[in-house]
């Protein structure tokens, strides 16, 4: 309750972030800091193979919240509250594709799958290396999710330049397409 008017404050807006079995996803804490920065309460949905791709302990501790991965059990209390947005980061090939052909085997596609009937804002940074992009079936997903209204950022192919570079990933993008106005 504040001091002043006597009501309680507002809740902060809740974001899922869901992440995926990339290389890449060891940084996700940077992106749940950059969310909390900007006023978001989070909880973290990995997929079951993602889980082993970041450290779960550290990521649980910064948002005060378990990392969720399987179903809960029938009459169990839902862990998090309804989400007011959604921020897959990374993608996989793998998640992108079943995702769009509506497949709800694990928890993070169930989850991403109810979110458009929901109608709350998904951003996704894929991390999808080029040769795997080239699949017609990974182009065919992409078109049907933005059709969907899917935000999509730059695809990372996690490859090095001619330099031996790679480039960094954004994980504030995903932020910024969330908060872009339609
Ligand atoms: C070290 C490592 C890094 C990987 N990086 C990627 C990646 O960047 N993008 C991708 O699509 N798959 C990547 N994969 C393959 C995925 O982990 C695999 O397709 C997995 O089934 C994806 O599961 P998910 O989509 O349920 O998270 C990687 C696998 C390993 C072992």
């Amino acid at each position: 309750m504040t001091e002043h008017t006597g009501r309680a404050p507002a809740a902060k807006p809740f974001l899922y972030v869901v992440v995926c079995a990339a290389g890449i996803a060891q940084d996700v804490g940077r992106l749940i800091a950059a969310a909390q920065e900007r006023g978001w309460e989070v909880g973290v949905i990995a997929t079951p193979q993602g889980l082993g791709f970041f450290d779960a302990e550290a990521v649980g501790a910064r948002t005060g919240r378990p990392i969720r991965s399987a179903w809960r059990a029938p009459g169990e209390a839902r862990p998090f509250p309804a989400p007011d947005a959604v921020a897959v980061a990374p993608a996989t090939f793998n998640t992108v594709n079943k995702w769009a052909a509506g497949i709800s085997d694990t928890l993070a596609l169930g989850t991403l799958c109810e979110a458009y009937g929901l109608g709350v804002p998904i951003a996704v940074l894929p991390c999808v290396s080029d040769a795997l992009a080239a699949h017609p079936a990974y182009r065919a997903s992409l078109d049907r999710l933005r059709g969907m209204g899917v935000r999509f950022g730059d695809r990372y192919s996690g490859e090095p330049d001619a330099d031996g570079r790679r480039a960094e990933f954004r994980w504030e993008r995903v932020l910024d397409l969330l908060a872009a106005r339609t």
